[in-house]
């Protein structure tokens, strides 16, 4: 046989391979055309390996190394088939592949801030007593702030280094700045707001951020929350006041919860309190209450014969600490999940 005669033959089994091989659809094709090629007894390759020993005597070296050059090449195409079968039903190349009952890719879902949860459930308890929610703004005027609260133009709450006035272009020229615009500092601002507005008997409670230039420490913030609470009808007395703040803090603290009236001093009410409850073998304060000031219910038009009323102004921040035994009021602002991940 002419060595030309076998280097076709050997052309033309490997074409006919490598067309098999690419076209093979999936394992099962890809295997029947390696039996068909490569099989070690009725291979195509095998039957042009045994023409071999027709071959010239001087060519037969030739035929050789061409045989072996063809049987590489085969079998290389062989392997390349093999893998891109493999990789496409892993699916990664082949987004027919999806597989549904695969478990999902699983989002770590955030959690609600543990002060914005205190909140709700302040607002669930108080509303069972019959208190409804009233909003009021963060920016205040003086009059609401200060002057309808019954706080004196001299009184030391309305110094410029305890408050956050708001540097507007009109307050740089006091005759232009009669409203004196600042962060509120409590949320009292919102009784004289409702009362402005409504008619007694009032029931509310009004729940907010407040701004003061309190040094960060423990138990301060320099923006904290306060719950402020305002009940108006005719014949309301202290002992409404105390129970309503005993049934408030047993509810959200337990029932457990050792409270204590201190007697205190707010000019917007008359006689005034402090409300504490223990904890850690101290007294730790949680808000200010008292009966509203006749001065106070005169400035918003109410007459004080006819109608009384008692107000109370607790800090949130607070009221939550105790109940997750939180002991660093900072904690709740620097933002670190691990901490606010557990609420
Ligand atoms: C008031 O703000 C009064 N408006 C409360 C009030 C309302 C009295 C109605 C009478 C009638 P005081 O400044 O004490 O009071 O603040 C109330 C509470 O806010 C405090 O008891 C404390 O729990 C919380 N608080 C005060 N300052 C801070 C602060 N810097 N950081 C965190 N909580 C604070």
């Amino acid at each position: 046989m002419a060595l030309q005669g076998f280097l076709a033959q050997l052309d033309e089994v490997v074409t006919a391979a490598e067309a098999a091989f690419s076209d093979a659809a999936d394992s099962d094709a890809l295997e029947t055309a390696r039996v068909t090629f490569l099989g070690a007894k009725k291979g195509r390759l095998k039957s042009v390996q045994q023409q071999m020993g027709d071959v010239e005597r001087d060519d037969k070296p030739a035929a050789g190394k061409a045989f072996n050059q063809t049987k590489g090449r085969i079998e290389a195409a062989f392997e390349a088939a093999q893998q891109r079968s493999a990789g496409s039903s892993s699916g990664d190349t082949d987004s027919n592949q999806f597989d549904p009952s695969l478990p999902g890719t699983s989002f770590r879902l955030g959690t609600i801030h543990p002060i914005t949860q205190t909140i709700e459930e302040l607002k669930e308890i108080m509303g069972r007593l019959g208190f409804s929610i009233v909003d009021g703004p963060e920016i205040e005027d003086d009059w609401h702030n200060f002057v309808a609260l019954n706080i004196p133009d001299d009184h030391p709450a309305r110094d410029p280094l305890e408050n956050f006035y708001l540097a507007t272009a009109d307050s740089m020229q006091e005759e232009k700045n009669p409203v004196g615009l600042l962060l509120r500092s409590q949320t009292s601002t919102v009784q004289i707001r409702v009362m402005e507005k409504t008619a007694p008997p009032i029931r509310i409670i009004s729940l907010g951020r407040v701004y003061r230039p309190d040094t960060a420490d423990a138990t301060h913030y320099p923006m904290f929350h306060q719950i402020e609470g305002l009940m108006i009808d005719t014949n309301v007395t202290m002992a409404d006041l105390k129970s309503v703040l005993r049934l408030f803090a047993t509810s959200y603290l337990g029932d457990d919860v050792s409270i204590r009236f201190r007697p205190s001093f707010f000019p917007f009410t008359e006689p005034s309190v402090e409300a504490d409850y223990y904890w850690n073998n101290q007294w730790i304060e949680f808000g200010g209450a008292g009966m509203v000031d006749p001065n106070v219910l005169e400035a918003v038009g109410y007459d004080p014969e006819e109608v009384t009323g008692f107000a109370f102004g607790l800090g949130v921040e607070r009221l939550c600490m105790r109940r997750h035994g939180v002991t660093d009021i900072r904690e709740f602002y620097k933002n670190d999940v691990r901490f606010l991940a557990q609420f």
